[in-house]
C-alpha cells in the first residue's frame, strides 16, 4: 500500500514535471515561449523589425525567436492554428527583412497579440 502510493506519487511528479518542461519549449527550440513573449513581443523586438528599424543582430534574434516559437507547443488551442500563426509570423518577418514591399504591415498583423492570445494563451 505504502509502496504503491510512493510509486503513484513518483509517477504523478514525472507527469507534472514533464508537462511543465514541455509547456512552452519545444525539443530543439532555443527560446521558451515566455522568453519570446517577454523579449520579442512585449519587449518590442518584433515591432522594431516590422517598422524596419532593427539592426542585423536584432533581425537575426527576431528570426531565431520566431523559429523557436513555431517549434514550441501551443499553450492552448489546436496545433493546426498554432502552425498557421507561427508560420505566418516567420514568413512575414523574412519578407520584411528581405525588404519586400508591404511585408512590415503583414508582420504587424501576424504579431497581433490579442488574435493569438484569444486562441492560444
Ligand atoms: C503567435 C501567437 C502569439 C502572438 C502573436 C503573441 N503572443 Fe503573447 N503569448 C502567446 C502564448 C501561447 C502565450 C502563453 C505562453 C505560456 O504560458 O506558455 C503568451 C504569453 C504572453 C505573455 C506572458 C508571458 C509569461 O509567461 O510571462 C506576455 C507578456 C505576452 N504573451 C505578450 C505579448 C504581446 C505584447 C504580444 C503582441 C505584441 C503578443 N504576446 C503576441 C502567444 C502569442
Amino acid at each position: 500500500m505504502k509502496k504503491g502510493l510512493l510509486v503513484a506519487t513518483g509517477l504523478l511528479a514525472v507527469v507534472l514535471l514533464g508537462n511543465i518542461a514541455m509547456a512552452d519549449k519545444g525539443e530543439d527550440s532555443k527560446f521558451s515561449t515566455e522568453e519570446i513573449m517577454k523579449k520579442g513581443f512585449k519587449g518590442g523586438l518584433i515591432a522594431k523589425v516590422a517598422k524596419g528599424e532593427a539592426d542585423d543582430e536584432e533581425k537575426k534574434l527576431a528570426m531565431e525567436m520566431l523559429e523557436s516559437l513555431a517549434k514550441n507547443p501551443p499553450h492552448k488551442g489546436s496545433e493546426e492554428s498554432w502552425k498557421e500563426k507561427t508560420t505566418a509570423l516567420i514568413e512575414a518577418a523574412k519578407a520584411t527583412i528581405d525588404g519586400k514591399e508591404g511585408a512590415g504591415d503583414k508582420l504587424k498583423k501576424a504579431a497581433n497579440c490579442k488574435t493569438c492570445h484569444d486562441v492560444h494563451k
